[in-house]
């Protein structure tokens, strides 16, 4: 992950109604702003601050200077943005990568601002796990790749799959309070990676977010998005239990995969299912396969050539799988056994496809 940023915000602005509005979202969200109250102070800080929010009143006279091009850079404007002539137009020449209606957008800009003073704030490695075949054990995988990244740092587990057990249950977190999809409402705006990370059920470092009992909604794809570019800005790793079915909701996640695993069993209609899945499957991600064994399995170089995906790992059934998660455990309870090793070269390959055996 990357380091730590705690510098200070600029403000860009001489508006003192847009101060009174800015100042509180940052003192909130615990960082202290600077503010720079006309064009030459701005540039002098636009590419240091880690974030900028240029007030409408400033925006067209910064966009005359030419400012380079930054991340972070966001216009804010009290009340609506169409009032102010040219400023959608300025704020292009800025390179803002959002206009931001004050007051209402306050709780898209603080999470915005509360992002800059998370220690875990960064870039996560993400991983999806989808299965080549009904029940090949793509949801077992899935938490166990979370429990064994929750040990060095946060993870979390995020539950693409309606038909699933829920990874809540998986991961015996099913106990804990915490917030579910239904909580994330559609629209709500960037969600900050420490509110996520803080409110989803966790026990030893792993986190899972999934339906709440009862609740069978679609996922909306836009709030699957959002969550995911939270997960991943909050936690060392993101683990996305993916559905098999159609789902238009799996593609951008897919996209924002550093690593794709397919889950095979290499019997004739496991890996049958395999290749369907894999010729319709979006692309985009970095993918492999891992195969469990089976009686009188298809060799792992012909499952690959079949479906088209290199194998990255082989997995014997791991004992006790069933009985661990019973009793809230999670499947993965030691470092020894087929599921602990084909994790860690799976967590190794995510993290690094060069280190990787
Ligand atoms: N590595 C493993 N060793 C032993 N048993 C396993 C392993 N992985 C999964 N199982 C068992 O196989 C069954 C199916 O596993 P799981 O639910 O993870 O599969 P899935 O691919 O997610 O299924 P679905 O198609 O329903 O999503 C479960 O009973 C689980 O305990
Ligand atoms: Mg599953």
């Amino acid at each position: 992950m990357d380091l730590p940023r705690t510098a200070s915000p600029l403000f860009a602005t001489a508006d003192p109604a847009l101060l009174d509005v800015l100042q509180p979202l940052a003192a909130g969200a615990g960082v202290t702003a600077v503010v720079a109250g006309d064009v030459g102070e701005a540039l002098r800080r636009w590419s240091t601050a880690p974030l900028v929010v240029v007030g409408a009143d400033l925006v067209a006279a910064l966009a005359a200077a030419a400012p380079a091009r930054r991340e972070h850079a966001h216009v804010a404007t009290l009340g609506e943005a169409w009032q102010h002539d040219d400023l959608f137009r300025s704020a292009v020449a800025v390179g803002a990568t959002s206009v931001v209606e004050l007051p209402r957008s306050s709780g898209w800009l603080s999470e915005e601002l509360a992002d800059l003073v998370d220690p875990h704030a960064g870039r996560g490695v993400v991983i999806g796990v989808v299965g080549g075949s009904g029940g090949a054990g793509a949801t077992t995988l899935a938490c166990a790749l979370g429990q064994a990244a929750g040990r060095a740092g946060p993870a979390l587990v995020v539950d693409a799959d309606t038909h699933g057990p829920g990874v809540d249950r998986v991961l015996g977190l099913d106990d804990l309070g915490g917030i579910h999809w239904d909580d994330l409402r559609v629209g709500a705006g960037r969600l900050s990676a420490a509110s996520l990370r803080e409110a989803v059920p966790r026990r030893h470092g792993v986190g899972a977010l999934t339906w709440a009992t009862g609740d069978t909604a679609t996922l909306p794809a836009s709030t699957l998005q959002e969550a995911v570019a939270a997960a991943q800005r909050g936690h060392g790793a993101v683990v996305v239990d993916l559905p098999r079915g159609p789902s238009g909701c799996v593609e951008e996640v897919v996209g924002r995969c550093d690593l794709l695993l397919v889950v095979v069993r290499p019997s004739l209609a496991g890996v049958a299912s395999a290749v369907r899945l894999a010729a319709a499957w979006p692309r985009g991600a970095r993918a492999g396969l891992v195969l469990r064994r089976v009686p009188r399995a298809i060799a792992p170089d012909e499952v690959a050539a079949a479906v088209g995906l290199p194998v990255l790992a082989e997995m014997g059934d791991q004992r006790g799988v069933e009985e661990a998660v019973e009793l809230g455990l999670g499947p993965l309870r030691s470092a020894r056994g087929p599921l602990a090793r084909a994790v860690a070269v799976l967590l190794a390959e995510a993290a690094d496809p060069a280190r990787a055996a």
